[in-house]
């Protein structure tokens, strides 16, 4: 795999810029807990929507090759988000800065040589102490295809698989710190999964982009002292002014100094050849469909010899498919 393009940012924006941002995002909240949901796909009923990273984290225990149980490594995993702009709908005033960054559209354009960027995007993503991001790619995007319509792992499929390329959605994103965490690393492959992972840390006014959905990437453990508090789905995170508070409903659970917090903002781009490519995806004159996509991967299945006989029942292709096309970068030694 060749060497994928990204891009670093140091500094990010203007510091009285990068200032204010970080107070808009205090005053947004509170963030919701982003975990995993069953998916209700016909194909695959019961995978988790990310059963291909959630798996290879069970399995291998992340990067560092750590074993933990189901519960802690759910308490590590199950971080905070919340967009902040969808297109031109902007739902937090002041973070307009980053949402028309135009050192992110040009490099955009860079990552994959398409000139047309449409903006799609922005949202924060936070960790708490102890928390971690497991390896994974991003899910993407097809035209015809994405997760609003398909389970999360079956687009990832397809684009680990190469057989659909011609309508993939090329996508570049971009992520931003605007604190310094302690511990947090973003951790990337750039040279492939079977390459060594690069690392840059979570700092203040700092940057990368890069195509998230190609290039496998995660996030270190932020810094613990002492027992992490248990997590549950519902959870939130609120800045009272002072701190940050983890909460149960009324009840607070913890509270977090900034550096225990690894906050991160990102931005994701279409990134369109021409305006015919961009007006073949908005009205729909090329998109796939669910039977074309599903015949297409067991073919190659059974070109490669993974399938015999009859088509496996939808849970079994499921996993079968992860595991033919989805490929992780191997744990390293702690
Ligand atoms: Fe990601």
């Amino acid at each position: 795999m060749p060497t994928a393009t990204y891009r670093i940012f140091d500094p990010l924006l203007p510091a009285a810029q990068a200032e204010s941002m970080l107070r808009a995002c205090e005053r947004f909240g509170p963030y919701g807990m982003y975990s995993q949901e069953a998916s209700e796909a016909e194909i695959g009923q019961g995978l988790l929507q990310r059963h291909d990273a959630v798996m290879n984290f069970l399995e291998t225990g992340g990067r560092f090759g750590r074993r933990d149980t189901p519960a802690a490594l759910g308490a590590r995993t199950n971080y905070f988000r919340e967009s902040y702009a969808y297109g031109d709908d902007v739902r937090l005033p002041g973070i307009e800065p980053f949402l028309g960054y135009e050192g992110f559209v040009e490099a955009a354009r860079a990552i994959h040589g398409r000139p047309v960027i449409e903006p799609a995007i922005v949202y924060a993503n936070i960790l708490v102490a102890g928390q971690e991001l497991a390896v994974h790619t991003d899910v993407p995007e097809f035209r015809g295809a994405n997760r609003k319509i398909f389970p999360q792992w079956l687009m990832v499929v397809m684009h680990h698989s190469g057989l659909f390329d011609e309508h993939r959605m090329r996508i570049a994103t971009a992520v931003g710190w605007f604190n310094d965490a302690r511990g947090g690393a973003f951790a990337y492959y750039p040279d492939g999964a079977g390459s060594a992972a690069a690392t840059i840390p979570a700092r203040a006014n700092t940057g990368i982009i890069l195509d998230t959905d190609a290039v496998f990437h995660g996030v270190d453990p932020v810094e613990r002292i002492g027992a992490m508090p248990e997590m549950r789905p519902g959870m939130r995170l609120v800045f009272d002014g002072d701190r940050w508070s983890l909460r149960d409903g009324d009840r607070e659970h913890a509270r977090y100094r900034w550096d225990e917090i690894r906050f991160s903002i990102s931005w994701k781009a279409y990134c369109f050849a021409d305006e015919g490519e961009r007006r073949a995806w908005r009205e729909h004159r090329d998109d796939l469909h669910l039977d074309h996509i599903l015949d297409r991967l067991v073919a190659d299945l059974r070109a490669r010899g993974r399938v015999n006989g009859a088509r496996p029942e939808p849970t079994a292709l499921a996993l079968l498919l992860i595991d033919e096309y989805v490929r992780f970068p191997a744990a390293e030694a702690a």
